[in-house]
């Protein structure tokens, strides 16, 4: 496809956006940014002692390949960095210009549908009940060799969903037009097989 075509997928942390978005993005032939990254990266920078607006400023790609951006820490420095204002409109042109690619892009995030790209060709809000997200998470965590206890990553993402929800910058809520699709009791194949034909309605409009 030669023209832009905007795929905003949100939701809260550890619903199955990544996959799903990764699923989507593979089946359209579209590119995929997973804007949580932008976040962890600066996140990762402040736990490095660096000032976060700074960080945001002056981003680069290579910093999106730092290691250990997936650790529970590195998750909770990101959702600190990303109620700042001055942080968040540091981002705002990248994810802008990429979404408007030519060939179609899936963003996914907290924010996309209704900040970033609230003209988004299609909207999802991805999401699931904490608990069942915490078990995801712990399985992720506990597969990759972490100690953390499923205690501490349900509390961790209640803390973090309560952090992303009540901000005043560009809070995590759905778009008034965004498809829900909640996967709490749904399998990936599911999710993404309902993702696509809601996605398929908005491209024969
Ligand atoms: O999607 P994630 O878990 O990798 O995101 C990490 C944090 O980054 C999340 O807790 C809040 C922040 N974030 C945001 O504020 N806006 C986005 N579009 C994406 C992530």
């Amino acid at each position: 496809m030669a023209r832009a075509f905007t795929i905003a997928i949100d939701g809260p942390a550890a619903a199955g956006k990544g996959t799903l978005s990764k699923a989507v993005a593979a089946h359209f032939g579209f590119a995929h940014l997973d804007t949580g990254l932008l976040y962890r990266a600066v996140g990762a920078k402040l736990l490095l002692g660096m000032d976060a607006v700074m960080a945001a400023r002056t981003l680069t790609t290579d910093d999106l390949q730092a290691e250990d951006l997936r650790s529970p820490e590195v998750a909770q420095a990101a959702s600190k960095v990303a109620v700042i204002a001055d942080v968040r409109s540091a981002l705002l042109d990248f994810q802008r210009s990429f979404a408007r690619r030519a060939g179609g892009a899936v963003l996914d995030g907290r924010d996309i549908g209704t900040v970033i790209c609230p003209n988004a060709e299609a909207k999802l809000f991805v999401t699931a009940s904490a608990e069942v997200r915490a078990d995801r998470r712990f399985a992720e965590l506990a597969a990759s060799g972490s100690a953390i206890s499923r205690a501490q990553v349900l509390a961790d993402v209640k803390e973090r969903d309560a952090r992303d929800r009540d901000r005043a910058e560009a809070p995590l809520k759905p778009a008034a037009d965004a498809i829900l699709i909640d996967t709490s009791d749904m399998d990936i194949d599911t999710a993404v097989a309902e993702a696509i034909a809601a996605i398929e309605a908005r491209l024969a409009d």
